[in-house]
């Protein structure tokens, strides 16, 4: 395995499948990370980390509230009444920062070579009840 750093702070890469392994065996037992750390599988079922790099499909239209926002209440893409973000995401630790050492944060994301790519959607657990 070789170290992509043309890819860094881009999340899971859209056309990678989800991973290969007994989801029932590791949701029950605790968390697993992918070797490349961008699929993550627990009781939450699998999370994609985001692509936060300045492109469109990462941070680069959001503003800076948002993006405290995002950090400070633990909401996907920094929107009041979206969903909460899945582990292993460590906002509730994150939140705890400065507004100042936040938006330097913000100001080198928004500073970062574009990427294009939009993160799988997060998937349930195999154990949850089935949507009628
Ligand atoms: C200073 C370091 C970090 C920053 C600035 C950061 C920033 C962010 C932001 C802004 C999002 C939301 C993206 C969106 O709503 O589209 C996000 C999601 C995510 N991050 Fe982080 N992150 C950091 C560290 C980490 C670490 C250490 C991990 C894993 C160990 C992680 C895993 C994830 C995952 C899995 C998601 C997707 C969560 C979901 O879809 O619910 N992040 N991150």
């Amino acid at each position: 395995m070789e170290f992509d750093s043309s890819l860094l702070l881009s999340g899971h890469p859209s056309k990678m499948p989800p991973p290969d392994i007994d989801r029932k065996l590791f949701e029950s037992k605790g968390l697993i990370g992918t070797n490349d750390l961008t699929s993550w599988v627990g009781p939450w079922g699998i999370s994609y980390t985001a692509n936060i790099t300045s492109d469109e499909t990462g941070i680069g239209n959001w503003t800076e509230d948002q993006f405290l926002l995002c950090i400070r209440e633990g909401k996907w893409k920094g929107q009041k009444n979206s969903r909460s973000l899945m582990p292993p995401m460590p906002w509730f630790t994150y939140r705890l920062m400065t507004d100042g050492e936040l938006k330097a944060i913000f100001a080198y994301l928004k500073s970062t070579k574009p990427i294009q790519n939009i993160e799988p959607p997060i998937v349930p657990p195999v154990s949850a009840p089935h949507q009628q």
